[in-house]
């Protein structure tokens, strides 16, 4: 594998071993603190980011690289109208492993087949976000100590969530999970999802509107963000925007063991007091991004601890 563009590219027992990585590295920082001296990762990020770019760029710091980059669209070459397969070409004379975070669905796929190196999709459009996947998962795993048999409740804007769908690509094949999707209708997962990914796989799933009434059987519970740049028009984003917040009150019915996931940015979605109650995984969540992605970049360079 060069390049990490879908999360099914990634076998279950790659996905251990990167997990399984990820916690030695977060035991013994010390033996990964040179492993990627020389080497540079570039972060072309044509979108807005926080964590996804800085984790990718401490992730690789921490490993001894370097780091180069852009950070807006309108500050590269894009703005004078070069492709996405010419930048790649361009970058890959400086760096060596690519993560692009782009709005056009496939576009660090074209990047990938245009270069030699790695190209790592840090999430294309509506489309998927591997790179976040990895981070919910290696949260699941040690929240939960388990991947398999459970009830994964999905929240929000599943339609242009592109982490959710990742998300229901790479636990839909760990036993005994299944999925309650708890959206608007108009915000539903897309066709592909459903047909591709839940129903050839037989994957038991059903499609709610309430939270309320899907929240006492649930294991997890992955909140999103209604993806405002993503909308036709701004009137729907104001109508569907706060049709989800989760209180304290509304937790009332959950399990004990629940997690509560959110791959952030939040905006109404979690009440901040929800913040305090310690199944809010959602800023462990983020460290633990940090950690995968390291991983993730010395697999893809083939660099092993000695
Ligand atoms: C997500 C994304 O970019 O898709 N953010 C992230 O990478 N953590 C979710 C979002 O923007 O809502």
């Amino acid at each position: 594998m060069k390049d990490l563009i879908d999360i099914r590219q990634l076998s279950r027992e790659e996905i251990q071993e990167l997990i399984t990585t990820a916690l030695d590295i977060i035991d013994h920082p010390a033996d990964y603190a040179h492993l990627c001296e020389g080497k540079k990762l570039a972060t072309l990020f044509y979108e807005p980011s926080t964590r996804t770019r800085l984790s990718f760029e401490s992730a690789m710091l921490e490993l001894g690289g370097s780091i180069i980059g852009f950070s807006e669209a309108n500050s590269s070459s894009a703005a004078k109208g070069e492709s996405v397969a010419d930048t790649a070409r361009t970058v890959e004379c400086f760096a060596d492993i690519i993560a692009m975070r782009h709005p056009k669905e496939g576009a660090p796929y074209v990047a990938s087949t245009a270069v030699q190196i790695p190209v790592i999709n840090a999430g294309d459009g509506g489309h998927f976000h591997p790179t976040q996947t990895l981070t919910d998962m290696i949260t699941i795993a040690r929240e939960k100590g388990r991947m398999d048999h459970m009830v994964i409740g999905c929240c929000g804007d599943l339609k242009f969530g592109r982490t959710v769908h990742s998300l229901i690509a790479a636990m839909s094949r760990y036993e005994g999970c299944s999925f309650v999707l708890i959206s608007p209708e108009e915000l539903r997962v897309p066709e592909s999802v459903r047909e591709d990914i839940l129903e050839s796989q037989h994957i038991p799933y059903k499609e709610v509107r309430s939270l309320e009434e899907a929240m006492p059987q649930l294991d997890i519970l992955y909140m999103t963000r209604v993806q405002r740049e993503r909308f036709f028009n701004e009137a729907d984003y104001v109508r569907l925007k706060d049709s989800y917040i989760l209180t304290p009150e509304k937790l009332r019915t959950a399990k004990k063991d629940l997690t509560i996931l959110h791959p952030l940015p939040r905006v109404n979605e979690i009440s901040t007091a929800v913040d305090s109650d310690p199944r809010a995984a959602y800023f462990r969540q983020v460290k633990n991004g940090k950690y995968i992605r390291m991983a993730l970049i010395l697999k893809l360079l083939h660099i092993t601890k000695a």
